[in-house]
């Protein structure tokens, strides 16, 4: 069958290639799932991986089947799969694998302690963009027939559920904490899904990106009852003293240095939520004493985060319902740029390395009928 492939840390080298069928049985215990990939988004760690800056294959193969953002319909169960699980049910397998660490014993590989961690798609196992896949059940989670269009989001929103799901956890501390203000840092499909979620809370958000309003992003951001302001004429410090104080903060700009300047402007018992997957080395100089006497006098927090846990997959299917109850249309306007098919995987990289104006590129690996 076909998949979308690269040689990992080879800049450029995306092909179609032919692999084999995977097989139901190569799932022990009777638990496996066959899946007929329908759609599959991509993103900027999709962007490393095809830069050759990001990824390793598995053991013993050159290449990597890449796509981490899978949307399918069930074909096959094996004999001892849930019945919440059945042939045409519509699912989406969460990302990474556990590992040996007592967190990934215990079903928390997103915080696994082990230096290696292993994530399909991505680091060391093959993804999802391919005609057909296999997986255990134990990793993949059913969805409604009601959001098949956008299920395709559901692990871009995995990453803001996790995010802001560690944001309460750690908060506890506070006994009362409920968060009235929060400024989510970057437009992006994060960005925007981490305002949706934020807006389903009751939560008022201030959307900080570069770009001056009004484009697609921002309209968007606007259509949650969220506030856009750019960068180009507003200083975050000024964001914060006319919309904050910042309870919560989310980074998700892609941008190493915005961390330490949303530090600097979290407001007091404020948490602040990392999740930018920075791949470069940029450097900064920040006020460093500023900062850390705001952390030490204001008991803040400064937390990353990297997805997910099934949980999330979970809470993310029920959000992505609320999602599309009270912001009717919203979701399926980030799916912006749609790729026919794997063998279209040139039009997949040009639209991933060049549409600056994209927000979601997914492949249909299969139209709906
Ligand atoms: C993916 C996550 C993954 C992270 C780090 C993100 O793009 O959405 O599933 O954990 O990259 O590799
Ligand atoms: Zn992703």
């Amino acid at each position: 069958m076909k998949a979308i492939a690269v040689h990992p840390r080879v800049p450029n080298s995306i092909h179609l290639r032919d692999i084999p069928e995977p097989s139901i049985d190569s799932i022990p215990g009777g638990r496996g799932v066959l899946v007929e990939v329908l759609r599959v988004g991509v993103d900027g760690t999709d962007r490393d991986i095809l830069q050759g800056l990001y990824g390793a294959p598995p053991p013993g193969d050159d290449f990597l089947v890449n796509g981490h953002e899978n949307l399918g319909r069930v074909l096959q169960v094996g004999p001892n799969v849930s019945s919440r699980i059945r042939p045409g049910s519509l699912v989406v397998a969460t990302v990474r694998r556990p590992g040996k660490s007592i967190y990934d014993t215990i079903g928390m590989q997103d915080m696994t302690t082990d230096a290696v961690y292993y994530e399909r798609g991505i680091n060391l196992l093959h993804g999802y963009l391919s005609e057909r896949y296999v997986e255990a059940a134990d990793f993949v989670v059913p969805l409604p027939e009601t959001v098949a269009s956008t299920g395709c989001l559901l692990e871009p929103f995995t990453v803001a559920e996790k995010g802001i799901r560690q944001a309460i956890e750690i908060q506890r501390r506070l006994r009362v904490w409920r968060p009235l203000r929060a400024c989510v840092l970057g437009a992006g499909s994060i960005g925007l899904i981490a305002t949706a979620l934020l807006r389903l809370r009751g939560v008022e958000v201030v959307v900080y990106s570069r770009r001056p309003r009004p484009y697609r992003n921002s309209d968007l951001a606007e259509e949650l009852g969220a506030v856009y302001v750019s960068s180009s004429d507003t200083t975050l410090p000024q964001a914060a003293a006319a919309h904050g104080p910042f309870d919560l903060m989310f980074e998700a700009t892609g941008y190493g240095p915005m961390a330490f300047e949303a530090a600097a402007s979290l407001g007091t018992d404020g948490v602040l939520v990392l999740a930018s997957v920075t791949g470069g080395d940029t450097t900064t100089t920040i006020p460093a004493d500023r900062i850390n006497q705001g952390f030490v006098l204001g008991n803040k927090v400064m937390v990353g985060t990297v997805n997910a846990a099934l949980a999330d997959f979970e809470q993310g299917v029920s959000d992505m319902i609320a999602a599309e109850a009270f912001f009717p249309g919203w979701p399926a306007k980030l799916l912006t740029t749609r790729v026919a098919g794997l063998d279209a995987f040139q039009d997949l990289a040009d639209h991933l390395l060049n549409d600056k104006s994209a927000i979601k590129v997914f492949v249909e690996v299969k139209p709906p009928a």
